[in-house]
């Protein structure tokens, strides 16, 4: 702990002289959204992400999450810096969805409004009519729905799914899906409940339907962090990376928190549910980028501009 609090010093020093601010996702280690929020950046969902990138005035941003999440910040801002601890640090949705595949689909079906998800690349989101993320995917395709518009998706097959159900949209699907929430298995966490038969059960929408039929809450990472903060309930199961539980346990302290479990182990899993790429981020690598300027995100500037009209039309519809 010592070492970590001399890391965090010296990485905030290092923001404050650059005049950079630290823009973090909930599922990367605790220290880093600690400092976030110490240096007047900000632990956050994909959206809000996207939105506070967006907003602040600091010319150089520091994103600690995964590859997108700093190709988001710099696809609205390109006058702003963006540096990321390691740019290895990917998604499994990104990875599944290369954008020449991607083109194809959307040419062999042109009368589809074409809706993303965050966790693609900029040359995908170049592709797209509108980009959603979790907390704003029902609302979006609801009203596209509404408009009589039938929707291409792409790339995560579950929250596809649930939309779908949902809205009741026309939907074809790609399919991809993320490889942390795609392990937790339906029956185990039935068998979860049973033991905590008062719990509220709270799934990110990239679960499979087994396990979202299960949910009591079906939300975006803030929105789980809400319902543990706001729910009544003295036991929570949860059923996404279990980076959340940092925030979790600091904004809702009595409360009794349960990873939903995982593929093979059952019921007694623990801590498989962690994202290998959001791990990626660290205190020493948020120092050298900070301190070398490397590595930062760049992206071609025809993508960068149809990728910015797709995302910005989702801050509107979301403002
Ligand atoms: P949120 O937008 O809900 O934070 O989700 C991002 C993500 O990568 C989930 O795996
Ligand atoms: Fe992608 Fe899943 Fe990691 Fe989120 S948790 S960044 S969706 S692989």
């Amino acid at each position: 702990p010592a070492q970590a609090q001399a890391l965090k010093a010296q990485a905030a020093e290092l923001l404050r002289a650059r005049g950079a601010v630290l823009v973090a996702h909930y599922y990367v280690d605790g220290h880093l959204q600690d400092l976030a929020l110490e240096t007047g950046g900000c632990v956050a969902d994909s959206l809000e992400m996207a939105r506070f990138g967006r907003d602040h005035a600091a010319q150089t941003l520091a994103v600690a999450g995964v590859r997108f999440m700093g190709e988001t910040a710099k696809i609205l801002s390109p006058e702003k810096t963006v540096l990321m601890p390691t740019l290895e640090a990917t998604c499994s949705l990104d990875l599944g969805c290369p954008a020449d595949d991607f083109a194809a689909f959307c040419d062999a079906h042109p009368d589809r409004k074409v809706v993303v998800y965050a966790n693609t690349s900029a040359a995908v989101k170049a592709r797209a009519d509108w980009m959603v993320t979790s907390s704003c995917a029902l609302e979006i395709v609801g009203h596209l729905k509404a408009q009589g518009h039938k929707i291409l998706w792409a790339p995560d097959r579950h929250l596809g799914r649930y939309i779908q159900e949902q809205t009741g949209a026309d939907m074809l699907m790609w399919q991809g899906d993320c490889i942390v929430h795609n392990e937790f298995k339906g029956i185990e966490l039935q068998l979860l409940k049973e033991q905590y038969p008062q719990a509220l059960v709270l799934v990110h929408p990239e679960s499979p339907r087994a396990v979202v039929e299960l949910a009591d809450v079906v939300g975006s990472t803030s929105a789980l962090i809400k319902a543990v903060v706001e729910g009544q309930a003295q036991d929570y199961i949860v059923a996404t990376d279990n980076g959340i539980l940092h925030r979790m346990r600091q904004l809702a302290p009595g409360k009794n928190l349960i990873e939903a479990p995982t593929a093979g182990n059952g019921a007694t899993c623990k801590s498989c549910a962690h994202c290998p790429w959001m791990a990626m981020n660290g205190l020493r690598n948020l120092i050298s980028c900070l301190e070398s300027g490397s590595p930062s995100i760049t992206v071609d500037e025809p993508v960068r501009q149809r990728a910015q009209a797709c995302i910005t039309r989702m801050l509107d519809f979301t403002a």
